[in-house]
């Protein structure tokens, strides 16, 4: 379901904006307005000014003053004018302007207003490419419009809605420089919104079929070829850890490739691979009750696949994308995999399932060694793999393991810059050793200490070799209560993280 929200660049000096509400910016420290706010200041019969004088705006990122127009509408054309912090003018970075613009975005919103009109932070400031401001106000402000409702039953009289947003831009070569930013930002939001809707649906909607559907239904709508598989083409081929997971379920299994082929010969080719189990209770090796609720999201990796392969035909990146998840439940039934058991996975490589609970490594087995036959140049994985990795680095950033240094610098820096951090956590071969199994080949945990680590030297064994970055988003996937997030990230609610890191990753890695 796209987002409801459009985006449009309007070429008119500020003060001339017919609008409910405009969004000026001010940097933390400025005595007297300047640029843009300085015309709208004046407007307003030096109000913005005599309010930093007496210290109740302080440009503090993240702060947002709502000035009403008492005017004529002559000089100043908007009703309302918002100011927002900026924070101090030599920390401005992209993730500053998305906290701005996420905070106007939300107040506009409180203000049940059905449109609004913002300059573009950044763009004049010199150290931002203007361009790349703009995208990156559009994709802030419509990331923090999101709300996922549809489990809501209707109310009688539903609220005003922002529906359109509008950025706003004098010069006439820069607006229209800025009016492709301003579709690539949409066409970003609606891929991270559809990973978050996918992600967010509660368990019982979101089956492993229904998630393949999504698949392929997205893939149908840009042209993608995709090819969905059941629980006898598994059988055939010998995907029987994905097999084993799904065995105390009585929803189907789903493997899934989409492929997004970019035209170009010489283009490389980029696998992602995400985690699909639609929902976790660990099985027989069962979790306990509280929050167990938040395990509807452990499909986030596979939706940020589904995302970030429409965001690639929707933008015709430059390399191609190879797509692939399988989608299971992991439940406790008399049929379900058991703690002892051993299987063999689909590159040969015998598997011992010590804890049930550690399922996500064994569908990937399967999905990563898949992955490699296709031959990529290189291969992501998205999980929410490990309770450890959360411990480790907290909600604030996804971990990172793989063979590559190259390829985990890379990542490192595009995290950075596209404010969906990584940080790296080492693989050693001390971790793949404590993963050796005295029945089977590997077992699938090493025990409670470095727990991310041990489960990413078990994927390690699938990979075939190729050049590979494992992402543990166990962290990052959804929010809760319990840690603070910011503007552009709905409270409680799936993220969609991953699909502007790849983005960000794609573009890089491909050029
Ligand atoms: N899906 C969980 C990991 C997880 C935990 C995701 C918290 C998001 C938030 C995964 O399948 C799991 O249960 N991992 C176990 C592995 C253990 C049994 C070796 C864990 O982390 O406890
Ligand atoms: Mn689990
Ligand atoms: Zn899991």
């Amino acid at each position: 379901m796209p987002m409801d929200v459009s985006l449009r660049v309007e070429r008119a000096a500020l003060t001339s904006v017919r609008t409910p509400l405009l969004v000026v910016g001010l940097f933390e420290g400025v005595e007297e307005p300047g640029g843009a706010t300085a015309a709208v200041d004046e407007a307003l019969g030096g109000l913005i000014g005599r309010l930093i004088s007496e210290g109740d705006i302080r440009g503090t990122l993240g702060e947002i003053t709502v000035l009403y127009n008492q005017g004529d509408h002559g000089s100043l054309a908007a009703d309302r004018v918002a100011v927002v912090g900026l924070g101090p003018r030599d920390e401005l970075n992209l993730e500053a302007i998305r906290v701005a613009s996420g905070t106007a975005a939300r107040k506009a919103r409180d203000l049940r207003l059905a449109r609004y009109a913002t300059v573009v932070h950044g763009a004049g400031a010199g150290t931002v490419d203007p361009r790349l401001a703009a995208r990156t106000v559009g994709e802030a402000s419509l990331l923090a419009l999101y709300q996922f409702d549809s489990f809501k039953s209707a109310p009688d009289q539903p609220p005003t809605k922002v529906s359109e947003v509008v950025l706003v831009e004098r010069d006439e070569d820069r607006a229209e420089a800025i009016g492709d930013a301003a579709r690539e930002a949409k066409s970003i939001a609606d891929a991270v919104c559809l990973a978050r809707d996918l992600s967010q649906t509660p368990g019982n909607a979101m089956t492993p079929t229904v998630l393949a559907d999504a698949a392929r239904t997205m893939a149908e709508s840009r042209g993608l070829s995709c090819q969905v598989w059941g629980k006898d083409e598994l059988r055939e081929r010998g995907m029987n850890a994905i097999l084993a997971v799904n065995s105390g379920s009585v929803q189907d299994p789903r493997f899934v490739m989409m492929r997004y082929d970019s035209g170009n010969e010489r283009a490389r080719t980029l696998a992602v691979v995400g985690k699909g189990i639609t929902f976790d209770s660990g099985g027989i090796s069962i979790k306990p009750a509280e929050h167990m609720e938040n395990m509807k999201h452990d499909m986030s990796g596979a939706a940020t696949v589904v995302g970030f392969l429409q965001l690639a035909a929707d933008l015709k990146l430059a390399v191609n994308v190879i797509g692939i998840f399988a989608a299971t439940e992991n439940l406790p039934s008399g049929s379900s995999y058991k703690p002892g058991d051993v299987f063999k996975t689909y590159n040969g490589t015998m598997i011992e399932i010590l804890n049930t609970d550690a399922e996500g490594r064994v569908i990937l087995s399967d999905s990563l060694a898949y992955a490699a036959e296709q031959n990529p140049d290189a291969i992501v994985d998205l999980a929410t793999l490990t309770g450890a990795c959360v411990v480790a680095l907290g909600y604030h950033a996804s971990g990172a393991m793989g063979n590559s240094e190259t390829l985990l610098g890379l990542m490192k820096e595009c995290g950075d810059t596209s404010g969906e951090r990584v940080w790296p956590l080492p693989l050693w071969k001390d971790h793949k050793k404590d993963i050796e199994s005295s029945i089977a080949d590997i077992k699938n945990t090493g025990g409670r200490a470095g727990g991310a680590l041990t489960a990413a030297a078990f994927l390690d064994r699938f990979v075939g070799g190729k050049p590979w970055v494992h992402l543990d988003i166990a962290g990052t996937a959804y929010t809760t209560g319990w840690a603070r997030v910011p503007p552009y990230q709905p409270p409680a609610c799936a993220t969609g993280v991953g699909v502007r890191l790849l983005l960000e990753f794609a573009r890089r890695w491909g050029s």
